[in-house]
């Protein structure tokens, strides 16, 4: 049987751009998410990740250019592009004197989700994030962790195709912002979501299946992780044997690569650090003194495309959109 793979693009996005007066915080950006992947929005504070997030959920109107989720322009079918989409913020915005089953209630009755229903979503979701057990308790005992694990849950109620999340780990220890990409990455399987996200931790973009690393407004890049740590050269790898002189020919003939000595260590460069380790373990056997393996990371891509390094550290709370999200939830909250 033959399978023909046709990629659906779910969001479109072309020649965006938005100013703020003089300032041009998304400058002329296009791109294309495929639905059921994760798309990963990199860059570092500032950059306009969040206006672009803004624009793409209905909230903030392009200056030029356009958006378009499953086919809905973001700027004249706002109501059709709100249905097929959930929002986690940046910022919380769980009603903290509600239970967290109440919170999820409250959002399926925003949404027109039907009681019959309703009841089935929310223990489901619950479920899926952890925390059926805590459903009954006020969200202010919640963690930081759970609750943006419960806001993910929130953002799944009404089963949108899309699932937007802007910074969901920022403010969180390293060991719950692991939690929260280990269900994170599952949603578009589980839940038959795209999820589009953006972070300024680097490392964090490893989980997605496309990035696009935005600069001042600017996307400089696009790919797949491995695409774009492919452009600074592949892994490095670095091998002590007892006898390098056999090990240079004997590697050599196994990867076809040219190998070269350094300070009594063979080192190649290769794209695929973990094929290529055990076949050379394999090969050189009791000889193998050690083995190092030099990756290249996200950060570096950043680094050479922008000449800057991307610091995490620096990050303000940016909460832009909180006003505008108000807004929102009062207007969905009368319709
Ligand atoms: N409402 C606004 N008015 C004026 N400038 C803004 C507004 N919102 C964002 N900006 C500016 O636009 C740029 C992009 O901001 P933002 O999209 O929040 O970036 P990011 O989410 O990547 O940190 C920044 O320079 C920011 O200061
Ligand atoms: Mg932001």
């Amino acid at each position: 049987m033959v399978h023909f793979y046709m990629p659906v693009p779910i969001i479109k996005v072309q020649n965006l751009i938005k100013k703020y007066g003089n300032l041009t915080a998304v400058s002329d950006i296009s791109f294309e998410v495929e639905q059921g992947t994760i798309f990963g929005f990199l860059g570092p504070n500032g950059a306009g990740k969040t206006t672009t997030i803004g624009i793409l959920c209905t909230l903030l109107a392009p200056t030029s250019g356009s958006a378009s989720i499953f086919g809905h322009d973001c700027a004249r079918e706002s109501s059709e592009v709100r249905k097929s989409i959930g929002i986690v913020f940046q910022d919380t915005t769980l009603d903290k004197d509600l239970t967290a089953r109440e919170n999820l209630v409250f959002h399926a009755y925003l949404y027109d989700v039907k009681k019959s229903e309703r009841d089935r979503r929310i223990n489901e979701a619950l479920t899926f994030v952890g925390l059926y057990d805590r459903g009954d308790d006020l969200v202010k005992k919640f963690s930081g962790g759970m609750k943006r694990r419960l806001e993910v849950a929130r953002g799944l109620i009404h089963r949108p195709k899309v699932l937007f999340l802007d910074e969901p780990t920022l403010g969180l220890d390293p060991q719950t912002r692991a939690n929260l990409w280990d269900f994170i990455v599952e949603l578009p399987r589980r839940h038959n979501v795209t999820i589009f996200m953006t972070t300024h931790y680097m490392d964090e973009a490893e989980v997605c299946d496309r990035i696009a690393i935005i600069d001042r407004g600017k996307i400089i890049t696009i790919g797949t992780p491995e695409e774009l740590k492919k452009t600074i050269g592949g892994d490095v790898i670095y091998v002590k044997t007892s006898d390098n002189r056999r090990a240079k020919s004997e590697i050599e003939k196994l990867f076809r690569v040219e190998v070269s000595e350094q300070d009594g260590e063979l080192f190649l460069t290769s794209l695929k650090g973990d094929a290529c380790i055990p076949e050379i373990i394999r090969a050189l056997g009791d000889s193998v003194l050690s083995v190092r393996l030099q990756r290249p990371t996200l950060n570096d891509v950043f680094l050479k495309m922008t000449g800057r390094e991307m610091r995490s550290e620096d990050v303000s709370s940016g909460d832009t959109l909180k006003a505008e999200v108000r807004t929102y939830r009062r207007h969905h909250d009368r319709s």
